[in-house]
């Protein structure tokens, strides 16, 4: 159940009650895709950087362990041992990016693995049994997600079948929910609007998935091709359409400025890989800006590298030593520089969540719009 707590624009300060515990929002969910946070972190890990929820996706684990033997060790909670909510990706964006070989049916998409190559086939029903066995908190709908730029016939077909997933998923998952041996019979469905970069299919398909009363709705096909203009455009578009006493999740965005554009546009709930991604490579995030750690300015630097951050790696450790650990190819570098990056975003959503309850959204956005996103 989501509580609007307060409104400041478009923007929202609210939380979401879940049977694995209520979540604040806005909020970053923390990307564990094959139930594990790329740079070695595990769910302690998670729970020190202020992480709320996880996130996992359906295709990887679908393909390894198999989500019967998930189902069998009592669940994704138990396997990973993390007791917050937990929100499964359906497999269709993975399934779109990552998968070889695939041909999409309306009965669903056959495809091949991207581990050994063996054939699949994912509609609505197998993605929502398969998050069944996962027992997450929040299942996402089985959807197309097109890469921009689409022809407007295929992004309209493409919408109109994804309606109709939908449908088969709220089904399938209410089914499944009632079924005795069903470990998380509280599971929630959130659908997913898609219609590429145009406004009228956009909007259509958002009423025509509202219709369908769903537990959250999601933005997808953004930050795939098209240009950030486009994307805050998109969401402008299709937001007042997205009903107030429901969350709002914008799938795969973004950066720190992405972040709050689109929470000063309506947007609740967020994921990205990208400050664990960039972390792999160096690239940090600080309240001054974004560095690369391997720069050679830092190697006799004994500062933290983000003084205002009370991350693990902040409070321990200086540039120099960060430095050269990512110099020498050391597996610390990596895990040091992941559990900063995760905190700064979750930190960053902690930042708005008082900025909107002290009624200081707008000057917080001001202050950081091209301060996060300039490079130092
Ligand atoms: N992750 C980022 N974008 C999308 C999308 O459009 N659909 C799904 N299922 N996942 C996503
Ligand atoms: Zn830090």
């Amino acid at each position: 159940m989501y509580r609007l707590i307060s409104k400041h624009g478009r923007a929202r300060r609210g939380e979401f009650k879940t049977v694995h515990g209520t979540i604040q929002t806005p909020v970053f969910m923390n990307v564990g895709t094959a139930a594990a946070i790329k740079g070695a972190l595990d769910t302690f890990d998670l729970k020190d950087i202020g992480c709320q929820v996880e996130l996992s996706n359906t295709y990887h684990l679908h393909l390894r362990p198999g989500d019967e033997v998930i189902r069998d060790m009592g669940g994704l909670h138990k396997f990973m041992n993390w007791d917050r909510p937990i929100l499964t990706d359906s497999g269709g964006f993975q399934v779109f990016s990552l998968a070889k070989l695939r041909n999409i049916k309306e009965e669903g998409v056959y495809f091949s693995s991207h581990i050994d190559g063996h054939k699949i086939f994912m509609g609505p029903e197998e993605s929502m049994r398969i998050q069944s066995n996962l027992a997450s908190t929040i299942a996402m709908a089985f959807d197309e997600c097109v890469e921009n730029p689409c022809e407007r016939q295929y992004a309209q077909d493409s919408a109109d079948m994804t309606v109709r997933w939908l449908k088969r998923c709220k089904d399938e998952l209410a089914r499944l929910n009632s079924l005795d041996n069903t470990i998380n019979k509280n599971q929630m469905l959130f659908g997913i609007n898609q219609g590429s970069t145009y406004r009228d299919i956009r909007i259509e398909h958002m009423k025509q998935i509202v219709d369908l009363d769903l537990n959250g709705y999601a933005i997808g096909g953004l930050a795939v091709g098209e240009s950030t203009e486009d994307m805050y455009n998109i969401i402008e578009a299709v937001e007042p359409y997205m009903p107030e006493d429901k969350p709002r999740y914008l799938m795969g965005v973004g950066t720190p400025i992405n972040i709050i554009e689109a929470v000063y546009r309506g947007v609740d709930f967020f994921d990205c890989v990208m400050p664990s991604r960039n972390a792999r490579h160096g690239t940090i995030f600080t309240s001054e800006g974004i560095l690369n750690i391997r720069n050679a300015k830092y190697e006799r630097d004994d500062r933290p590298v983000d003084p205002n951050c009370g991350c693990h790696t902040c409070r321990n450790f200086s540039r120099a030593y960060f430095r050269h650990l990512f110099k020498a190819n050391e597996m610390l570098a990596m895990r040091l520089a992941v559990i900063h990056n995760l905190y700064f975003y979750n930190n960053l959503m902690a930042e708005i969540r008082s900025a909107l309850d002290n009624g200081k959204f707008s000057e917080y956005r001001q202050s950081k719009l091209g301060v996060l996103d300039r490079h130092i």
